[in-house]
C-alpha cells in the first residue's frame, strides 16, 4: 500500500481527529499547530481537549511514529505532499466568518511550495463560505508559491461532518465524503487518498466544483439545525395539549423513512462550534449576496426562544427568581465533551444571573471551562446530588449518562423543593411526575 504523507494544519477538534485517523492507518502525519503547549501536549499524547477514545488513538500514533506535531508549517509541507488546511473560522461581530488563520496558513503554505519541486495538493477541511476556496485561497496560493493552481499544484475543498463525542469514530465511517475540486488531478488525487484510507469501506465519494462543496457544508448544518428548532417548535404546541408528548410525536414522524428520527430530539436547542456558527455565516453571507434567508433566521430565533421558555417555566413554578437557589446539572453544550461553545448553559445561567438567582452547577468534566466564562458569578459542585443541595429549582441542561442514573427520591431528598425542569427530556415522566414536580420541555400538562 503506497500510505500518503500527509501534513494537517490546526490542531482543533477536525484537525487533530483527522490527523489520528489518518495515522490509524499507517499515514505518516505532521501535525501543525502555532500553540505551543497544544504541540507539547500532543506529542505527549495527551488530547488538549475531552474526547472519548481520542488519547488511547493518539498514544498509539505516536507510540508507533506516524503522528508527530510541530509548530513549523514549512517544514510540514516540505515533507508531506497532501496538507489539509484545518484551522478555525470563528464569527465576526456582524456574522459574517473571520478569515485570518485560513488567510495566514493559506501565505505560509504559499512560500513553502514555492520551495518545493514536487506536486502538492492543498486541501480546505475548515467551513468556508462559498467562493472562499477559488476567490480567496487560490490567489493567495499562487501569489506566495509564484506558480499556477492545477498544473503545480493541487487544491481541493473537502468538508468534515465530524460531531463532537463521536469525532473519531465519525472521522473512521464517515456518510459519504464531498470533494470539491480545482480540477480533474486535484480531486483524483484526494479520491485515491480516500480510496486507499477506506478500501472496501469507502463511502459515497461526491465530486464538485469548490463552491458547491462549500456550501454543502452549511446546508448540511442548517438543514439539522432546522430540524432542532422544528422539533422544538411542535414541542411548545405539545406543551399546550393536555396529555401530550413530544417524545411520542418525534418517535412516530421519524418513523417516516422521510423524515428519519435523527436530530429530532426537542429540549433547550442547539449549541456548540458548529450549528450557531453556521447559521450566522450562511445567513451574513445570503445578505452580503441580496437575499434574505426568513427560514434561517426563524431557526436561529426559535433557538434562542426555548431560553426565554425554559426560563418561563421556572417563573411559573418559582414565581421571582431573586435569591433562589437554581441548580444547574450539565454546562458543556453537549454530553461526553468538555467543550463549552455556544452552549446553551451560558444563556441560561447569565438570564437567572441577571434575574438575581443563586446559581451552583455541576458537569462531569467541563467545569474548568466553565470557570473562564462564569469565574465566581457561580457557584460549582463536584457531584450531581451536591449541586442539588438545598435548591428551590433544577434544570437539567445537558443529557449527561450519569445524570440519567438520578431517581425522583435524589431529588426529593437533597433539594428544598424538589421541582425539576428536564430541558433534555432524559426522565420518564410518568415516574418523576408521581413523586416530584417534574416539568419536561414538550409535555403537554395534565391540568390543561
Ligand atoms: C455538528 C454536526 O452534527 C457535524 O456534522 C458538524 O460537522 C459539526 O457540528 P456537533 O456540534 O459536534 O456536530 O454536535 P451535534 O451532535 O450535531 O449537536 C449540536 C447541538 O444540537 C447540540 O447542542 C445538541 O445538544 C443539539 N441537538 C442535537 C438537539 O438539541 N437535538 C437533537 O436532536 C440533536
Amino acid at each position: 500500500m503506497n500510505n500518503f504523507t500527509i501534513s494537517i494544519i490546526g490542531m482543533g477538534y477536525v484537525g487533530l481527529c483527522t490527523a489520528v485517523g489518518f495515522a490509524s492507518k499507517g499515514n505518516k502525519i505532521i501535525a501543525v499547530d502555532n500553540d505551543p503547549e497544544k504541540v507539547n501536549s500532543i506529542n505527549k499524547a495527551l488530547s488538549p481537549f475531552h474526547e472519548p477514545h481520542l488519547n488511547d488513538s493518539l498514544q498509539k500514533a505516536i507510540k508507533d511514529g506516524y503522528l508527530r506535531c510541530i509548530p513549523d508549517l514549512t517544514e510540514a509541507i516540505l515533507n508531506t505532499e497532501i496538507t489539509f488546511i484545518t484551522v478555525g473560522t470563528p464569527t465576526k461581530a456582524d456574522g459574517s466568518i473571520n478569515l485570518q488563520q485560513i488567510q495566514n496558513s493559506a501565505i505560509e503554505i504559499g512560500k513553502a511550495l514555492n520551495k518545493k519541486d514536487e506536486y502538492h495538493l492543498v486541501v480546505v477541511k475548515s467551513t468556508v463560505v462559498p467562493g472562499t476556496t477559488e476567490n480567496f485561497v487560490k490567489p493567495l496560493l499562487e501569489k506566495h508559491s509564484n506558480k499556477h493552481c492545477g498544473s503545480d499544484f493541487g487544491l481541493c475543498m473537502n468538508p468534515e461532518f465530524l460531531m463532537e463525542g463521536s469525532a473519531l469514530y465519525d472521522t473512521l465511517h464517515p456518510d459519504r465524503i464531498i470533494i470539491g475540486e480545482n480540477n480533474q488531478k486535484s480531486g483524483d488525487t484526494l479520491e485515491s487518498l480516500y480510496t486507499e484510507f477506506y478500501s472496501k469501506e469507502i463511502p459515497p465519494i461526491l465530486r464538485t466544483n469548490l463552491s458547491t462543496a462549500e456550501l454543502i457544508k452549511y446546508a448540511n448544518n442548517a438543514f439539522l439545525a432546522t430540524k432542532i428548532s422544528y422539533i422544538n417548535t411542535i414541542a411548545n404546541i405539545c406543551e399546550k395539549i393536555a396529555e401530550t408528548d413530544i417524545q411520542t410525536v418525534a418517535k412516530a414522524i421519524g418513523l417516516d423513512k422521510r423524515i428519519n428520527p435523527q436530530f429530532l430530539r426537542a429540549g433547550l436547542g442547539y449549541g456548540g462550534s458548529c450549528f450557531p456558527k453556521d447559521l450566522k455565516a450562511l445567513i451574513a453571507f445570503s445578505k452580503q449576496n441580496n437575499y434574505n434567508p426568513t427560514l434561517l433566521q426563524s431557526v436561529q430565533k426559535v433557538n434562542q426562544q426555548q431560553i426565554n421558555h425554559t426560563i418561563d417555566l421556572i417563573e411559573t413554578e418559582l414565581g421571582e427568581l431573586s435569591n433562589k437557589k437554581i441548580a444547574i446539572l450539565g454546562l458543556s453544550f453537549k454530553p461526553d465533551t468538555d467543550d463549552m461553545r455556544e452552549a446553551r448553559s451560558i444563556p441560561i445561567i447569565n438570564q437567572l444571573l441577571k434575574e438575581g438567582a443563586d446559581v451552583t452547577a455541576y458537569d462531569p468534566v467541563a467545569i474548568s471551562n466553565a470557570k473562564s466564562i462564569f469565574g465566581d458569578k457561580i457557584k460549582y459542585a463536584s457531584s450531581a446530588i451536591e449541586c442539588l443541595k438545598n435548591t428551590d429549582c433544577c434544570i437539567i441542561v445537558t443529557e449527561w449518562n450519569e445524570l440519567k442514573k438520578l431517581t425522583p427520591e435524589d431529588y426529593k431528598q437533597h433539594m428544598k423543593t424538589p421541582i425539576l425542569i428536564d430541558g433534555r427530556r432524559i426522565y420518564d415522566p410518568k415516574q418523576f411526575n408521581q413523586k416530584i414536580t417534574y416539568k419536561g420541555i414538550g409535555l403537554g400538562r395534565k391540568d390543561l
